[in-house]
């Protein structure tokens, strides 16, 4: 296990290097590299300054929108791409330079691409059989001495015999002491993911679900020191999603190897993430306990992208010490925001509330007064499609979104006041886009 140190992480994609990628995958010259560096126009800057400690044994999510950088930073990670600068460290070693092979790292991807010809055993055996990573094997190999060594003539004949009898019965089979440490990695895995049943299976006769499970699998048997998932369960549908989301939690958690996960879904991010680390267009916006996130976002991006619905925005004054004002409702705020409200009098600031912190209420020049455009009941709550009931040029802000308990009746059309809870507001800068913070 391991700690990952992401350290001013730059990446530019030239037009020339973008081809050659796609088209040969080819390993990246330096002269590709120089082209991504300079001011070239054709240079595209797709991470900057991306600074990350994950913690041994911690599970880190990455979270943004669509084309955010996210796959480029795990491919990164793992070294299937060049960094353009900065360092990565796993570990205390500094694997910049090292094949993927080398950095003893695993990565699932969203497409399975499990060996179709191959079976469960076969596609969760492959890794190994390639990397001979029995540690006591090698030891006992080295302890030998050169009498005792196997020689190359040797193994391959070990190989065949290895191969011919795969498919046969336990006791038929030809092992070799690096096939039955294969042989108990691999039905280790299986049990852990429940898959043992699958073992000789191919691949086209599992479900979706089954076949993610076998994806992890195969990833988990080479005991890496660090896990990248990116989007590993999007191809799934919601049941076996929310399912398969917690056994991988679980299975971390019993391994307690490093992982970086990936998505774009942030209920995912909640649920699964002891720390998320927030990207937007390149740079990481805030890294994170998920609770930390959703009560204290650092900027607005944030705040909009944790929370669904997302938060609401309005525009205000500031009247110091304690009065905001809103074309539609002026409203004091609790004594602890005047000190820093001092410095935005006479100005304006954006107020954020989510929709969980509006509520209805009486008519009261503090509350909101809307008409209500849609009304979504989904049995544990109610959600409201709300607009201003006047609008002015200052008040035409978008709809607002608010939740309220399922036994409240609204309808579409009716005029409702809303209250809004002081003590969960945010203040966010308007140039700037920083929460005002406390
Ligand atoms: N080989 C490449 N050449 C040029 N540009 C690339 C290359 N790979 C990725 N990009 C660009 O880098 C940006 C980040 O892409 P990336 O795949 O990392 O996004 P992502 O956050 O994983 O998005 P998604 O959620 O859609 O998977 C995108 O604008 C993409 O077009
Ligand atoms: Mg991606």
């Amino acid at each position: 296990m391991a700690q990952v140190v992401l350290e001013n992480i730059y990446k530019s994609f030239s037009h020339r290097q973008s081809k050659r990628t796609a088209e040969t995958s080819q390993p990246l010259i330096r002269s590709d590299i120089e082209a991504a560096n300079s001011d070239s126009p054709s240079a595209v800057s797709v991470l900057r300054r991306i600074n990350l400690t994950v913690q041994d044994g911690e599970f880190m999510v990455l979270v943004g929108p669509s084309g955010c950088g996210k796959s480029t930073l795990l491919r990164l990670i793992a070294g299937l791409e060049t960094l353009t600068g900065g360092n990565i460290w796993v570990g205390d070693r500094l694997v910049n330079d090292l094949p993927p092979k080398q950095r003893d790292i695993a990565m699932v991807f969203q497409s399975y691409a499990l060996y179709p010809h191959m079976t469960v055993y076969d596609n969760l055996a492959f890794g190994l059989r390639r990397t001979r990573k029995n540690p006591e094997l090698a030891t006992a190999d080295q302890s030998k001495g050169p009498a005792g060594r196997r020689s190359a003539y040797q193994d391959a004949f070990d190989q065949v015999l290895v191969g011919l009898t795969r498919s046969f019965p336990a006791k038929l089979r030809y092992w070799t002491d690096q096939e039955r440490w294969v042989d108990q990695r691999v039905r280790t895995v299986a049990q852990m993911l429940q898959i043992e049943t699958l073992l000789n299976r191919l691949p086209k006769q599992l479900s979706g679900g089954q076949k993610q499970r076998v994806a992890l699998g195969r990833a988990m048997a080479r005991n890496p020191q660090v896990f990248l998932m990116d989007e590993p369960l999007s191809n799934l549908d919601a049941k076996l999603r929310t399912e398969t989301r917690t056994q991988i939690v679980n299975l971390q958690r019993k391994l307690g190897t490093t992982t970086i996960y990936v998505t774009h879904d942030q209920v995912e991010a909640m649920t699964m993430g002891d720390r998320i680390a927030i990207m937007s267009a390149g740079q990481l916006q805030q890294v994170a306990s998920p609770l930390e996130l959703y009560n204290q976002p650092a900027n607005r991006f944030v705040a909009e992208f944790i929370g669904s619905p997302p938060m609401n925005f309005l525009p205000v004054q500031v009247k110091a010490p304690l009065l905001i004002q809103h074309p539609q409702f002026r409203l004091t705020l609790p004594e602890v925001w005047g000190n820093v409200l001092q410095a935005y009098d006479g100005r304006s600031l954006t107020l954020g509330i989510r929709p969980e912190h509006l509520s209805v209420s009486l008519p009261a020049p503090k509350n909101l007064p809307v008409i209500v455009n849609r009304v979504e009941a989904l049995g544990s709550d109610t959600y409201l499609t709300v607009s201003f009931a006047e609008t002015t040029a200052l008040s035409n802000s978008p709809a607002l979104q608010v939740r309220i308990e399922s036994d409240r009746s609204v309808s579409v059309g009716e005029k409702v006041w809303l209250a809004i809870a002081p003590e969960k507001i945010h203040f966010f800068d308007n140039t700037t886009g920083l929460a005002v913070r406390l």
